[in-house]
C-alpha cells in the first residue's frame, strides 16, 4: 500500500492528456505546475509536452495558453476543439490550472469530435476548506477536532510534520476539485495553536508554500484574545488603540512571511472562545478590528456566526438556540467592513442530517456572506457510515424547500475538511466523494450531485467495469437519505450521544445546557418554533418561508418536527401518521444499510483488496449501527406513545 491513495487523480485518469502532444505557452510558477502535471502524464502514457509559442500550435493536439482570455480577474478558462486540436485558454495561471483539470474530467472526450468554444468560471471567488487541526493533541478532541481520518496532515504531537510531500499531494487533490483556500487550524484556538500567528509563523509559511504550488491560499484561525495571550496587553478590546496597533503590527509580520496569505478565521464568543462581548462590544466591532489590520494587505476575515448560549437551562422554554445567530447578527447588517465575510453554518443549529436553511443567510443583504458546510461527518456517521452528502448540499444550494443558498453565499462556500493522514485520506474511502463534491459544487452550485458522483467514480476507478461503477453508484447515490431514515426523524435532529455525536441517544441532549430538544411526551413530539404558539423562530424567515414553515399544512414533511410539536397521529403530507412514518423509515433505513453491504460484496476482486476490506469493515459497522438506531428510536417512540406498528414488526 503506498503512503496515500491516489483518490481522484490516479495515473490512469491522465491517459487521454498524457498520450497527446501538448504545447504550453505562458510563464510563471503555476504554469510550471501545469507543465509538470502534463509531463508526468506523458511519462506514463507516451505523449510529449513542451513550452513554446502559439505560432507553433499546428504541430500539437493540445494547446494550453495563458493570456488569451479577456476576463483577467477570474480563475476562468475557455475550452474548444477544432481541426483536431484542443485548446485551453486562460487569462490567469489559476485559470490554466483549472482548465487542465477540466480536461482531465473530460478524458477522451476532450480529444474526440469538435467542441464549440465554451467558457467556464467559478460561481464564487473563494472555495475554502477549514481544517479543525490542532498542533498539540487535545485531551478530549485529539489531533483533529471532529476528525475521522487519522491525524493531521500538518502537525503531529505538537510539532510540524517535516515531510510536506503529503501536503503537496493533498493540495493537488483540492485544486483538481476546484478549491482555492484552506484554513490550517481549528476554530477553537488553544494556547499552542494561538502561536501560529507569531512565533510559529514559519510553520504557516512552510505549509503556504506547499499549497501555493497549486494556487491555494492559506488562512489561519486566530484567537480574539491574541493581544492578551500573545502580546501581553491587559486587554483585547477592539476599541483600544494598543490592541489595534498590535493587530496591525502582527498582521504585517504575517504578510512579510506569507505574501499571499488569505486572512483570519474567527470563532468568537462561542462555546467558550473569547470575543468582543467581554469588552461590551458587538461582533461588528470585533470583526472590523481584524478587517482593518488585514485590509492594507488585501486579506479577509471570516467571522463565524455560530454564536449561541451553550449554558441554557433546559427548563427555560423561551430560549431557542435556532434563533441565536440571527438575533446577534441581523441587527449588524451594514456595519461590517468590506473585507469581513460572515461565515454562517447552513442550518440554524449544527450540521444535522436535516435542517432548514439558516435565516441569517437571508438577513444581511449589505454584508458579504459565506456558507459553511460540514464535509467531515460529525453528525452523519463519522466516516464509518456511507453518507454521500452532495444531494443535501445541492438541495440547500438550489433551494428545495427553502431559500436558495447559492444566491445568498455571495462571498463563497466553506466546508470543514474530512481529510487526515489516513492512507485513504478520509478514513472511509467512499468519503473521498464528499470532499470532491464539495469542491465541484462550490465551483458550480448548479451541478447535479449524482452526476458529480459518477464523475468521481470515473476518475477514482478509471477503466473499472460497468458493474463496479454501478455498485458504487447504487451504494452511494441515495446514502444520505438512507442515513436520514434510520436516524432522528422529520428534522428534529440531535438524537446522538452527547460529546462524541455518534450513535443513537434519543434523550442524550434533552436535559443538557446545549439547547437542542425534541420535547417528546406521550402525546407527541417536535419543537414548536412558530410565531403563534412557539419560540417565534419562523418569523426570522422572509416571505414565503415564514408562512410556509409556520403552517402545519405547508411545512415540508422532512422539517415538520423542527418547526412544530405535533401529536403522533398527525397525518403528514405523504399520507402517513408521524408515528407510523417513524417506524416505516427506521425499518427501511436499516434494511437499506444491509442492502449496501450486500451490494459491496459484488465489488470483491474489482477493487484493490485494501480498499475492499476497508469499506467492508465500515459497512459492517454501519449495518450494526443502523439496526441500533432503528431499535432505539422505534422502541423509544413506541413506549412513549403506546401506538403499535401497523405492520406488527418487532419493536422492543
Ligand atoms: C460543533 C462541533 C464542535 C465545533 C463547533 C464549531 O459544535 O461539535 O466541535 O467546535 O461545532 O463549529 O465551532
Amino acid at each position: 500500500m503506498p503512503t496515500s491513495h491516489a483518490a481522484w487523480l490516479p495515473t490512469e485518469a491522465w491517459r487521454a492528456i498524457g498520450s497527446h502532444r501538448t504545447l504550453i505557452t505562458g510563464t510563471g510558477p503555476l504554469v510550471d505546475t501545469v507543465a509538470d502535471e502534463v509531463r508526468a502524464a506523458c511519462a506514463a502514457h507516451g505523449g510529449s509536452v513542451r513550452y513554446g509559442d502559439p505560432s507553433e500550435a499546428e504541430r500539437y493536439d493540445l494547446e494550453l495558453t495563458l493570456g488569451a482570455e479577456s476576463d483577467r480577474d477570474t480563475e476562468g478558462f475557455q475550452v474548444a476543439r477544432r481541426d483536431g486540436r484542443t485548446t485551453v485558454r486562460a487569462a490567469t495561471p489559476h485559470g490554466l490550472l483549472h482548465g487542465l483539470f477540466h480536461l482531465l474530467r473530460l478524458g477522451p472526450d476532450a480529444f474526440g469530435g469538435d467542441l464549440p468554444a465554451r467558457s467556464h468560471r467559478p460561481a464564487t471567488r473563494r472555495r475554502m476548506l477549514d481544517h479543525w487541526d490542532n498542533v498539540d493533541v487535545h485531551p478530549v478532541m485529539g489531533q483533529v477536532e471532529r476528525g475521522y481520518a487519522g491525524g493531521s496532515l500538518f502537525w503531529r504531537d505538537g510539532a510540524p510534520r517535516r515531510d510536506l510531500a503529503r501536503v503537496g499531494a493533498y493540495a493537488r487533490l483540492l485544486a483538481a476539485a476546484g478549491i482555492n483556500a484552506v484554513a490550517l487550524n481549528n476554530v477553537n484556538v488553544h494556547a499552542t495553536e494561538a502561536r501560529l500567528l507569531t512565533d510559529r509563523l514559519d510553520e504557516v509559511a512552510g505549509l503556504a508554500g506547499a499549497f501555493r504550488r497549486y494556487g491555494i491560499r492559506v488562512h489561519l484561525s486566530v484567537t480574539f484574545a491574541a493581544p492578551v495571550v500573545l502580546g501581553g496587553l491587559p486587554t483585547a478590546d477592539p476599541r483600544d488603540e494598543r490592541v489595534r496597533a498590535w493587530w496591525a503590527r502582527t498582521t504585517a509580520a504575517v504578510y512579510a512571511a506569507v505574501p499571499d496569505f488569505g486572512g483570519y478565521v474567527v470563532k468568537a464568543d462561542s462555546e467558550g472562545q473569547p470575543g468582543p462581548f467581554t469588552y461590551g462590544r458587538n461582533h461588528a466591532d470585533g470583526a472590523n478590528l481584524l478587517a482593518d489590520a488585514l485590509a492594507p494587505h488585501g486579506g479577509v476575515v471570516h467571522w463565524r456566526a455560530f454564536v449561541y448560549n451553550h449554558r441554557q437551562d433546559w427548563r427555560d422554554r423561551s430560549t431557542d438556540r435556532a434563533r441565536a445567530a440571527y438575533d446577534h447578527f441581523a441587527p449588524l447588517d451594514g456595519h461590517f467592513r468590506d473585507n469581513v465575510i460572515l461565515q454562517v453554518k447552513h442550518g440554524p443549529i449544527d450540521f444535522q442530517a436535516r435542517e432548514p436553511v439558516s435565516p441569517v443567510l437571508t438577513a444581511l443583504p449589505a454584508t458579504a456572506v459565506a456558507v459553511e458546510l460540514q464535509v467531515t461527518q460529525e453528525y452523519t456517521g463519522q466516516q464509518r457510515h456511507v453518507c454521500y452528502l452532495a444531494p443535501m448540499w445541492s438541495e440547500l444550494l438550489r433551494g428545495a424547500g427553502g431559500p436558495a443558498v447559492a444566491g445568498l453565499a455571495t462571498a463563497g462556500l466553506v466546508a470543514v475538511s474530512n481529510a487526515g493522514d489516513d492512507p485513504f485520506w478520509t478514513g472511509h474511502p467512499l468519503a473521498q466523494a464528499n470532499l470532491y463534491a464539495f469542491g465541484r459544487l462550490a465551483w458550480d452550485p448548479g451541478l447535479d450531485p449524482v452526476a458529480i458522483l459518477d464523475e468521481w467514480i470515473g476518475l477514482t476507478f478509471p477503466g473499472a467495469p460497468a458493474r463496479l461503477r454501478q455498485i458504487l453508484h447504487d451504494i452511494m447515490a441515495g446514502s444520505w437519505r438512507t442515513y436520514e431514515r434510520y436516524t432522528a426523524p422529520l428534522g428534529v435532529g440531535f438524537m446522538v450521544r452527547p460529546g462524541q455525536h455518534y450513535g443513537p441517544d434519543v434523550d442524550g441532549y434533552e436535559y443538557t445546557p446545549w439547547g437542542t430538544y425534541h420535547f417528546a411526551d406521550r402525546e407527541g413530539v417536535g419543537v414548536d418554533r412558530t410565531r403563534a404558539t412557539g419560540t417565534g423562530f419562523t418569523g426570522q424567515y422572509p416571505s414565503p418561508w415564514c408562512r410556509v414553515y409556520e403552517s402545519l399544512d405547508e411545512c415540508p414533511d422532512e422539517l415538520l418536527l423542527f418547526f412544530h410539536h405535533v401529536p403522533y397521529g398527525h397525518v403528514l403530507r405523504n399520507g402517513s401518521t408521524v408515528i407510523q412514518h417513524i417506524y416505516d423509515t427506521h425499518f427501511a433505513g436499516a434494511r437499506e444499510a444491509a442492502e449496501m453491504r450486500r451490494l459491496w460484496e459484488g465489488a470483491a476482486g474489482l477493487v484493490a483488496p485494501e480498499l475492499y476490506d476497508r469499506v467492508r469493515e465500515r459497512l459492517d459497522e454501519q449495518v450494526r449501527s443502523a439496526a441500533e438506531w432503528r431499535d432505539q428510536i422505534n422502541t423509544y417512540f413506541f413506549r412513549k406513545s403506546g401506538v403499535p406498528d401497523a405492520k406488527q414488526r418487532r419493536i422492543y
